[in-house]
């Protein structure tokens, strides 16, 4: 709880009304982490209510959960909670009630992979058009089939579903995973969708699946329930070249991306989550921790100063906060109106009390993940990365704290696990779906 002198002290202590009419008690807006501890069948546990009620009362203002898949059969990524239906309502309602401990926002964030979903766990992934992903992680998934208008339509169906039996769980809002090379990013990137239907094509077709998700997400919770999405600023991360300024080549770039937030807007999205990156191209660029974070500063900073003033939702910046003098800045430059924070939420899930209950001007200084072996973390890099904060989710879950001493040899370890030995030779198949 904070108290009328730190409200003053800090703008990450302020209260933020939303168009729908709901307001957030303070700035910290915990970005979505898939927290790997679904049970059978896709189902949250006891662990996702230990994890969440801790997050709750560690003071942020709103807590996204990690990518909930709104088809069991096409997971993101091993122990991923699915909802389509609702034979888990009693565990959702526990976990929801535990998320919304101490007067937190707690939102599920609803996700399709499409094509990013790994052979590990599925050799017949679905996407707008068919074709596998580059870089270096596509080794990691089959070549996907093209979607039907009906499957299509399915699948938007299945958005508003979730997010319907997330709002009769006491989920208090949701975001639509917009981002990140999945399923709706998918259609927006000319790269990825080459479909010569009403869905393919000109901006105006690639962005109609998420028009169609975001419109029946909202048909389903109604006007006064916060609805948020989570898009690229572009699909690279970061400025890589001259000649790539703006996005993957030929990929979603910025202009695409202001147009559709313009569109969100005025189709009444609440929050706009600033993200950027595919699979080929992360968000998260390497395992070197901190180092990457002197590199980079606080993510997609430019695009934030670039839309200020274009638009008049909310947005939450996320990536690359790790202290209150960031954080601060970002408000106070009004270049984001919530400070969107994953990683460090992981081993220091109290942030947000810290900086507004004890004026905490430290810095999180997150560790390089290495496994020792040279080869090992070029191969497995992002995976080690995703593997270790899944471990430490995994802890707090449990009932323990995070531990920053688990090395990088434990992390792949754990992704052997949740994947299976395949995991360490995965190719691609062709002609199997
Ligand atoms: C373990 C892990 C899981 C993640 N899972 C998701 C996810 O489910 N959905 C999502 O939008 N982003 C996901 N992300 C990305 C984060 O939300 C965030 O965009 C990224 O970590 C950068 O923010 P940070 O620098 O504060 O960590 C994940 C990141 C990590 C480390």
């Amino acid at each position: 709880m904070t108290n009328d002198t730190t409200k003053t002290a800090t703008p990450v202590a302020e209260p933020l009304t939303l168009p729908c009419g709901v307001t957030v008690k303070n700035r910290f807006y915990k970005s979505a982490m898939n927290e790997a501890l679904a049970g059978r069948n896709c189902a949250p546990t006891e662990a996702h209510v230990r994890l969440y009620r801790t997050w709750a009362n560690g003071g942020a203002g709103v807590l996204v959960t990690g990518n909930v898949m709104v088809d069991h059969t096409q997971l993101g990524e091993p122990g991923n909670v699915a909802v389509e239906d609702e034979r888990d309502l009693a565990m959702l309602r526990r976990w929801a009630a535990a998320g919304t401990e101490n007067g937190t926002h707690c939102w599920m964030q609803i996700n399709h992979p499409g094509r990013q979903s790994p052979i590990t766990i599925n050799r017949h992934p679905l996407a707008p058009s068919a074709g596998t992903v580059d870089g270096d992680y596509g080794r990691f998934f089959a070549e996907p089939t093209e979607l039907t208008r009906d499957q299509i339509r399915d699948i938007i169906r299945r958005f508003a579903n979730t997010a319907r039996i997330a709002k009769k769980a006491g989920f208090t809002g949701v975001e639509i995973h917009a981002a990140h090379g999945y399923l709706i990013n998918q259609f927006l990137s000319p790269l990825d969708n080459r479909r010569t239907d009403e869905y393919g094509g000109s901006l105006e077709n690639r962005a109609r699946f998420l028009f169609d998700v975001f419109d029946a997400v909202r048909e389903a919770v109604g006007p006064k329930f916060p609805i948020a999405v989570k898009l690229n600023s572009s699909d690279v991360p970061i400025a890589v070249k001259v000649n790539e300024r703006n996005g993957a080549p030929g990929g979603f770039n910025e202009e695409e991306s202001i147009w559709v937030m313009k569109q969100l807007e005025a189709r009444g999205v609440d929050l706009i989550d600033i993200s950027g990156g595919t699979y080929s191209k992360p968000v998260i660029q390497s395992n070197d921790g901190a180092a990457e974070d002197r590199r980079r500063g606080v993510y997609f900073t430019d695009f934030a100063r670039r839309i200020k003033g274009e638009l008049t939702v909310p947005v939450a910046l996320t990536g690359g906060f790790r202290c209150a003098a960031d954080m601060e800045r970002a408000l106070g430059e009004g270049i984001t109106q919530m400070i969107g924070i994953a990683r460090p939420l992981a081993i220091v899930p109290d942030m947000p009390n810290r900086i507004l209950r004890d004026g905490w001007r430290s810095t999180v200084s997150l560790p390089r993940i290495t496994t020792g072996i040279k080869s090992l973390d070029k191969a497995f890099g992002g995976i080690l990365v995703i593997s270790w904060f899944e471990l430490q989710m995994n802890r707090i879950g449990r009932g323990r704290r995070p531990d920053s001493r688990i090395g990088g040899m434990r992390a792949l370890l754990f992704a052997l696990k949740q994947h299976g030995p395949a995991a360490l030779a995965p190719r691609r198949r062709k002609g199997h779906q």
